[in-house]
């Protein structure tokens, strides 16, 4: 049930590209009591009949044309889960068409179609949320509430870290290896590292410059067509320093770490040191939570993200990382990619 004094209206989904990550988004959308799934779309119907066969939408119009998918009179939103080179395009005919939507990650592989994208939504006037999930892992929310109650003081050192070996079961790992649909270590996964060191340094604070090294090494796996690790260091205008590894050929289980140094505390992953809640304290304090421990997608909370979206639709509720958040992450991915390839350091805001 909605709580008082919100809207009651049901909004209508649809979904299209209907893979691995798509399957969460539609049981997200019918698990909201302010959504329900009315559509799918992907390049084959089969696919899109499994989606919504896996969220229990029996009912939902199949389709492989994105435009007829656009033109349902009730689809309000539309998840964009395809493969990463398609999402400017369908993002801004979402957009022409007057579609809220939900984007996945990255949202794209060039700096000007990030742009394009953004002049589209703005002229649309529609909502939208970029698929920085984690924003609702309850660890990390933990981690940002604890910031904002001013636990560990100013922060100014945050390093987080996305070190997840991919698995060749993986659904999209066959094109994510590839620069032409993966792009690189961090358009592909490293984003979400970008996003929380970004989320908990303070998004209103802007990345100045930024260096990074793509980690060169004689491992066994030939698939790669760009390097699977980048490291990158950047400063902000504060003058808090952010690091983000991006490992994506490591062999150990997934690992999401967090790190964020402030002037009265420290917080490591679900650990708090804090001179101003915990004065007598002489260990490390331990919160038992739900960790980003799993690169699984059943394991992801897009639950909270797509009630956020929502509630942006029909209550007016600030909703983040909207597109113009993700753009920022994105910027900061291009400057670090063009880094790492010339091997020097590169300011922001690009051009
Ligand atoms: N936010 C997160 O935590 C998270 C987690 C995983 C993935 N993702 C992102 O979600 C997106 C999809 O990843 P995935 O793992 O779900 O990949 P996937 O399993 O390969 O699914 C993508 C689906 O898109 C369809 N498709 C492929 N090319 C298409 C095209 N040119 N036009 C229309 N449909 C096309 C395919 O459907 P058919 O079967 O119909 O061909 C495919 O099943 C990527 O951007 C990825 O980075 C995000």
């Amino acid at each position: 049930m909605a709580a008082k004094g919100k809207s009651h209206k049901v909004l209508g989904a649809a979904i299209f590209g209907a893979g691995w990550v798509a399957g969460e988004h539609a049981r997200a959308y019918q698990k909201c009591p302010r959504t329900k799934l009315v559509a799918v779309g992907s390049r084959k119907a089969e696919s899109a009949r499994k989606c919504a066969a896996y969220a229990d939408a029996h009912d939902a119009f199949i389709t492989t044309d994105f435009d007829e998918l656009l033109k349902c009179p009730d689809v309000d939103i539309v998840s964009i889960t395809t493969p990463p080179d398609t999402h400017a395009d369908l993002t801004i005919r979402a957009a022409h068409a007057g579609k809220h939507m939900c984007i996945e990650k990255p949202i794209a592989l060039d700096w000007n179609s990030c742009l394009e994208m953004q002049r589209a939504v703005k002229r649309a006037g529609v909502k939208s949320i970029v698929s920085f999930c984690l924003h609702w892992n309850p660890s990390l929310m933990n981690t940002r509430s604890l910031i904002d109650s001013g636990a560990i003081g100013q922060p100014y050192y945050v390093e987080v870290d996305y070190w997840h070996g991919m698995k060749k079961w993986y659904p999209q790992y066959p094109w994510s290896v590839t620069k032409a649909q993966g792009g690189s270590s961090l358009l592909s996964a490293g984003c979400h590292a970008i996003d929380a060191m970004r989320w908990f340094a303070g998004v209103e604070n802007e990345i100045v410059e930024v260096a990074a090294f793509n980690v060169e090494h004689k491992g066994d796996n030939k698939d790669w067509e760009y390097p699977p690790s980048t490291v990158l260091i950047c400063r902000f205008k504060n003058g808090t320093v952010g690091i983000v590894a991006s490992i994506l050929d490591c062999k150990m289980p997934y690992s999401f770490n967090v790190d964020v140094v402030g002037t009265k505390g420290t917080i490591r992953d679900n650990r708090l040191w804090s001179e101003t809640l915990l004065p007598g304290q002489s260990s490390w304090n331990t919160t038992p939570t739900i960790l980003p421990d799993s690169g699984d997608v059943t394991h992801h909370p897009f639950d909270g993200q797509i009630e956020a979206l929502v509630a942006s639709i029909l209550d007016g509720a600030m909703v983040l990382p909207d597109l113009d958040d993700a753009i920022k992450t994105h910027e900061l991915i291009f400057a670090a990619d063009q880094s790492a390839e010339t091997g020097r350091p590169v300011k922001l805001p690009l051009s």
